[in-house]
Formats: C-alpha cells, sequence, structure tokens
C-alpha cells in the first residue's frame, strides 16, 4: 500500500438466523459486537426487526445506520413507480456505506435469517461488488426454524422441496403447490386468504401447517386450516413431504 492511501473497510451482510440470539452463528456474534458501525433496514417510525434481535449485543459507542424503506406495502410491488423508489432508496444507502468503507470502517449490515435468501441485503450486495470489499455471513433462514418447531422433518429420501412467496398470482401457487412434495411458503401476511385458495385448488390444505414467528419468543404452530383471516409478516407455512425412507 503506498503511503497515505487508506485500506478501505468491508461492508459484512450478517445473517442473523430467525430471530433468537442463541441461532446465530459465533462469526455474526463476533461481527456484531465488535461492530463500529452497524447498518439496519426499518420500516419508517419503528426500531427494525433486524436491529431489535441484536438488542445488548452492539456496543455502545457504536455508529448505528438506520435505513428507511420508502415504502413498504403502500405502492403496489408491479407499480412502475415502487421499483424507482426502491432502486433510489437502495442507490442512497450503498452511497452512505460506501463513503464509510472508502474512509476505512468496517459496517455489519444485519439481515434477518441468510443475506442471500429474499433478503434486502441482495439489493446493496449486488451495487456494492466491485467497489468496496464485501463479506457475507449465512444464517439459518426463517422457514428452517418453522419446520423444525413443527417437530417434523421436512424432507425424506428424493422429495422436491419448493419454496414459494405468497405474493405470487394464484395459478402460480396452485400449479406449483400440486407438483411438489414439501412445500414452504413465505410472505404470507395480507395474502393468506389467496393461499387457502390455492392450498384447496391444489388438494394441499389437510397437510399444511403456519408457524408463525418461528423461533422467537411468541412462536406458534397451528394447522393451516384454524388460520383466521390474516397472519403476521413473520408467519412461513409448510407442507412436510412424506418420501421415501429405510
Ligand atoms: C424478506 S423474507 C426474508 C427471509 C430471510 N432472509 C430468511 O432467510 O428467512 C421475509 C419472510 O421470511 C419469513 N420469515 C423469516 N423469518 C421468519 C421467522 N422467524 N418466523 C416466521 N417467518 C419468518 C416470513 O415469511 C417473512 O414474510
Amino acid at each position: 500500500m503506498k503511503l497515505g492511501t487508506i485500506k478501505p473497510g468491508t461492508i459484512y451482510g450478517v445473517g442473523l438466523g430467525p430471530g433468537s440470539q442463541d441461532l446465530m452463528s459465533v462469526r455474526a456474534d463476533r461481527l456484531i459486537r465488535q461492530a463500529s458501525h452497524i447498518a439496519y433496514f426499518r420500516k419508517k417510525g419503528r426500531t427494525g426487526h433486524a436491529r431489535s434481535i441484536v438488542e445488548g449485543m452492539v456496543a455502545l459507542d457504536a455508529i448505528e445506520l438506520p435505513m428507511e424503506y420508502p415504502v413498504t406495502t403502500e405502492i403496489p410491488f408491479d407499480d412502475p413507480r415502487y421499483n424507482e423508489l426502491l432502486a433510489a432508496f437502495y442507490e442512497r444507502s450503498v452511497a452512505r456505506l460506501t463513503e464509510i468503507a472508502d474512509a476505512g470502517g468496517d459496517v455489519v449490515v444485519l439481515c434477518e435469517g441468510d443475506p442471500f435468501f429474499y433478503g434486502s441485503f441482495m439489493h446493496l450486495y449486488t451495487r456494492l461488488q466491485g467497489r468496496v470489499p464485501v463479506s457475507v455471513v449465512p444464517g439459518i433462514t426463517g422457514m428452517s426454524a418453522a419446520w423444525t418447531a413443527t417437530g417434523q422433518p421436512v424432507t425424506w429420501g428424493d422429495d422436491i422441496m419448493t419454496v414459494l412467496m405468497g405474493t405470487l398470482p394464484e395459478e402460480t401457487l396452485v400449479e406449483h403447490m400440486a407438483k411438489t412434495d414439501a412445500l414452504v411458503v413465505m410472505k404470507i401476511g395480507r395474502n393468506l386468504d389467496k393461499i387457502r385458495r390455492a392450498l384447496t385448488r391444489a388438494g394441499r390444505e389437510e397437510e399444511a401447517w403456519l408457524i408463525e414467528y418461528a423461533a422467537m419468543p411468541r412462536e406458534r404452530i397451528l394447522p393451516f386450516s384454524d388460520a383466521g383471516d390474516s397472519a403476521p409478516y413473520f408467519s412461513i407455512l409448510v407442507v412436510h413431504g412424506n418420501g421415501r425412507r429405510p
């Protein structure tokens, strides 16, 4: 390194696991406790779920960088304005993180579950690549905690498992629900009715479980048929595979 040049810092995308501090990796734990800068996504005016998972672990003098979504559910995600607003938001967030890394600081970005699995961090990651050093720490996914909570294995032998987002059109849900062995549906929330119709059409409604807040203090497991009209953001549907076994 030339005299006078600053070694850039690293942006760490750190998987926090499903929501319990003792389900975090040793590496994640170490990075969070040592972090000088901690960034996390949140809805405007909220603490942010990722931030609340690490409560008590962050150094008192750490600099916190909340990244507040400009929209969450106010505009439908197929509206072109949604993409424009979010793209601009990710660019602004990347500019902030890059500035800190260019000045030699490391930043830990808190990610629920696993950073590369349907998370917001991926949108920063692709923009940061080639600009500053980036490192990703995997985490236990929410779905892993969900099927563990049911106390039954999810895939056996050569079972095929399908992961669907509740935001998909009903026809797509039916098509994939009907042909898979094991099934996971995430992003249930306000899509619950559509998911219920799709499950019934696919003939899978009797096999489905709903797990709310997996691995969190409010964890609840119920047959999907007992679910009410809505489900919390942190809920996952699981249908267990029933495949080949000795
Ligand atoms: C944007 S995705 C993030 C997934 C995350 N990166 C992961 O690895 O699990 C958000 C969805 O994950 C699911 N989810 C994540 N953690 C959960 C948990 N502990 N309990 C229930 N659902 C969870 C919910 O379906 C929620 O709508």
